[in-house]
């Protein structure tokens, strides 16, 4: 076993002041989340309907093979990851994963379809949601019990860092389609309080295993992402979907702030790049792109496209596209809002944090 002193990254998601020195492992980071953050669960959950094991998903990352992110490059929890100098976490399902390599880079459970009720997406036949993420966070949990005993490991768990992206799905497949009993068994509010009191019961639960300092990931303006525009007589957002967005965002981040105040230890701190996403839609070329209402990645004219294939066409400049697919941001999107989360939380860029190719 490998002994290292703890690293230290002078960030907001940092409970400070424990002592350096110590004979420990470095803290790592463990995802939760959707399609947003997915590095191949899905990939690996053959009978899911919701996968990036095509090209041209992955196009711009490393060799541009597919690797199970949504998108042509890094997600949003990627670059956030690097910028505080964390390894990135392989996925739960990928068959290397063993009780070393979780201890030194955590691991990422997000699965596209993935919601916080259990219910959402149950169309894509297979996806994890957030109860199951917790459940087989759980079962890590035991695996690392067994390899270096109930102290260390209660040491490591409460010193990694934990982020929670989650919500998307919930609405998009769920509530606002009538297939659902969900969307026929609420109103908005009372679909939003449903989610809340679920995410509460879920979050307490993760600070009851251990995660004191979690960030999450507020949504984006979902009324504006180009299968919901299509949907629009006009092509424009979906007024009613954002703002859906928008009360589930405040709820969130009261809930967010209020468990922090009231759990032992916590640090649990609302990531919110809502606004600035909106800006960057409604006004695209102040941030450098060229079109932020269509998808990069589509089968000729045919829209909505559902998802990216080798049959697509590819944009000319992907990095002048908000939007990947009709659901995903491209690489670009994603690191302007990773950097808008961190430097609301006022984080400032970490000396630390790792240089990778892409
Ligand atoms: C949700 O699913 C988990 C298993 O993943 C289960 O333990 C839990 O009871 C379910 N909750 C509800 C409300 O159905
Ligand atoms: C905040 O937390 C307290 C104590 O757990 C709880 O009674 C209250 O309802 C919470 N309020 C909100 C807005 O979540
Ligand atoms: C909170 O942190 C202190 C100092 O590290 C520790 O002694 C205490 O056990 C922690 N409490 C909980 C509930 O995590
Ligand atoms: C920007 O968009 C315009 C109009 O859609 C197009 O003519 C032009 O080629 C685009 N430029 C780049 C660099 O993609």
């Amino acid at each position: 076993m490998e002994c290292r002193n703890v690293k230290f990254i002078a960030t907001v998601l940092v409970a400070l002041g424990l002592a350096s020195g110590r004979c420990s492992f470095a803290a790592v980071q463990f995802i939760f989340g959707d399609s947003l953050i997915d590095v191949g669960n899905n990939n690996y959950l053959t009978k899911s309907l919701a996968r990036a094991a095509l090209p041209w998903y992955g196009i711009d990352f490393e060799s541009g093979v597919p690797n199970g992110r949504f998108t042509n490059g890094r997600t949003a929890a990627d670059i956030v990851g690097d910028k505080m100098g964390m390894p990135r976490p392989p996925a739960f399902l990928d068959p290397s994963l063993d009780e070393d390599t979780i201890l030194k880079n955590g691991v990422n459970y997000a699965s596209g379809g993935g919601g916080i009720l259990n219910e959402t997406a149950s169309l894509f036949i297979q996806r994890f949601s957030l109860y199951k993420q917790i459940e087989l966070f759980q079962g890590t949990q035991e695996m690392i019990r067994a390899k270096i005993g109930d102290a260390a490991a209660e040491k490591f768990f409460t010193e990694a860092r934990y982020t929670v992206a989650m919500g998307s799905n919930d609405f998009i497949n769920n509530f606002l389609l009538p297939v659902y009993t969900d969307s026929w068994t609420y109103s908005g509010p009372g679909f939003v309080n449903y989610m809340i009191s679920t995410l509460e019961s879920q979050l307490r639960l993760l600070h009851s295993l251990g995660a004191r300092q979690l960030i999450y990931f507020g949504l984006g303006p979902m009324g504006c992402i180009p299968l919901q525009r299509i949907l629009t007589s006009s092509g424009g957002c979906q007024e009613s979907t954002n703002e859906l967005a928008l009360s589930f965002n405040k709820a969130a981040s009261r809930l967010l702030g209020n468990l922090s105040t009231n759990l032992p230890n916590a640090t649990y701190v609302f990531g919110d790049a809502y606004d600035f996403f909106q800006d960057m839609i409604n006004r695209p070329k102040k941030y450098g792109f060229n079109n932020s209402d269509s998808p990069c990645c589509t089968i000729g004219n045919i829209r909505p496209s559902l998802t990216c294939t080798p049959l697509s066409s590819l944009c000319k400049d992907r990095s002048k596209h908000v939007f990947w697919d009709e659901y995903h941001p491209t690489d670009k999107a994603n690191e302007l809002i990773a950097k808008q989360i961190m430097s609301k939380l006022g984080y400032k860029s970490s000396a630390k944090a790792t240089k990778r190719p892409n």
